[in-house]
């Protein structure tokens, strides 16, 4: 490979369930390449899963996209969300979430999780024997948790779902006017919560760490529009994902539900094999380093790829073939080191639910048309599906 390597954000996947074949030979031959984006920024991109740890566990790799060189730079004047920020304030702000995110506040979340997805279940399976299975029941599901989990009325949760994924198409002027709304409406509801005290993620913020000055009013809006953006559309493909993949292997499916007590392993393979988030975590040098003996120079970009890491045989033997039963560890489709997704247990949580129940509830469930016709977002930020028009 000796010319520069193209690279664009995402890279196009060949098939709905195949990294693009550059991973394969730049694990194999040049684990650490040079490559260029299409608006010709030179990057480093990083394709081994030992590699990919040590890049994003590396303290001179940074994450704030208003530094020179970073992939992607952010001009506009706002403040950073937490996923764009470093040491020391990043490391501040995860002290004050991470109780939001304890086994505590889950199992509350997980009640939560249960009727939602029964309800949803009930209205769709009381139809007519077909539903889309994205709308019906995977973006209602990540939406509704997302509300409960910042305290958002129930009535508002259609005008997230719509929002989010605005936020995530091709079309910079929507998704200018969608983040705007997302943060209008998060600025009222800061307002109220202000006045009304209430026992949720926001809530808690307001009365614990706001009101003790440890955190701003820009903060705090941040983090409401980060957890939301961050932590609804990614969970909602993967429940979708999920369901396509399950259908499409059946003697895994067979297998899960003939013992649902895989659904964790279930749930691992999953991420392993889809990593939705493949470009997510982009960096940036702010002194020289190294990958991999690779030197890095001060203001070089780097992508590590995470679906490549997931996808690399020196950890996961035969790493294409969706293996539910596959015993090893470590995927990194929730990234590594100190901005891995502070959400992890949470989307493990509504997927497991989500595919348990579906798969219980519907054991005759099947697509309702080929896998070829389904419309999958080739060109989204985030890989998925647009509708999963299904059958039972
Ligand atoms: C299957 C679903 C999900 C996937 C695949 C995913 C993936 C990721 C990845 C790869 C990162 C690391 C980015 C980096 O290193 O720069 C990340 C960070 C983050 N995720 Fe998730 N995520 C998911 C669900 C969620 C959920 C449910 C929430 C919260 C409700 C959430 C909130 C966040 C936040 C706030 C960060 C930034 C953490 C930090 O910078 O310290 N995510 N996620």
């Amino acid at each position: 490979m000796s010319e520069l390597i193209e690279f664009s954000l995402p890279m196009r996947r060949p098939s709905p369930f195949s990294p693009p074949a550059l991973y394969t030979q730049l694990r194999e031959h040049h684990p650490v390449a040079r490559a260029v984006l299409p608006d010709g920024q030179l990057v480093w991109l990083v394709a081994r899963h030992d590699d990919v740890r040590a890049a994003l566990k590396n303290p001179l790799l940074s994450s704030d996209p208003r530094r020179p060189g970073f992939p992607e730079p952010d001009t506009s004047n706002r403040a950073p969300f937490l996923i764009e920020m470093d040491a020391p304030r990043h490391t501040e702000l995860r002290k004050l979430l991470a109780a939001e995110f304890s086994p505590q506040r889950l199992a509350v979340l997980q009640e939560h999780i249960d009727g939602d997805a029964t309800k949803l279940l009930d209205a769709m399976l009381a139809g007519s024997g077909h539903a889309d299975l994205v709308a019906a029941y995977a973006l209602p599901l990540a939406s509704l948790t997302i509300c409960h989990l910042l305290g958002v009325p129930y009535a508002e949760h259609a005008f997230f779902e719509r929002s989010a994924v605005t936020l995530l198409s091709h079309d910079d002027a929507k998704k200018g006017e969608a983040f705007g709304a997302i943060c209008s409406y998060f600025e009222q509801l800061l307002e109220e919560k202000k006045r009304h005290p209430s026992d949720n993620l926001l809530g808690r913020l307001i009365a614990g760490p706001w009101r003790a000055g440890q955190l701003s009013d820009e903060e705090l809006l941040n983090i409401a529009v980060i957890l939301l953006m961050a932590g609804f559309e990614t969970t909602a493909t993967m429940i979708s994902l999920g369901v396509v993949t399950l259908l499409h292997h059946a003697g895994q499916l067979a297998l899960l539900q003939s013992d649902m007590a895989l659904i964790d392993e279930a749930v691992e393979e999953l991420l392993r094999y889809h990593t939705p988030g493949d470009t997510d975590a982009l960096r940036v040098a702010i002194a020289d380093t190294e990958i991999d003996g690779q030197p890095i120079a001060r203001g070089e970009a780097v992508i590590p790829l995470l679906w490549s890491a997931n996808r690399d045989p020196a950890v996961f033997p035969l790493p294409d073939n969706f293996d539910i039963r596959r015993e090893q560890r470590g995927q990194l489709a929730f990234g590594y080191g100190m901005h891995q997704c502070i959400g992890l247990n949470l989307a493990r949580m509504e997927m497991r639910t989500a595919l348990r129940r579906l798969f219980t509830r519907a054991p005759t469930l099947r697509l309702a048309i080929p896998l070829a016709e389904l419309p999958f977002r080739y060109d989204s930020e985030l890989f998925g599906l647009a509708a999963l028009p299904v059958q039972w």
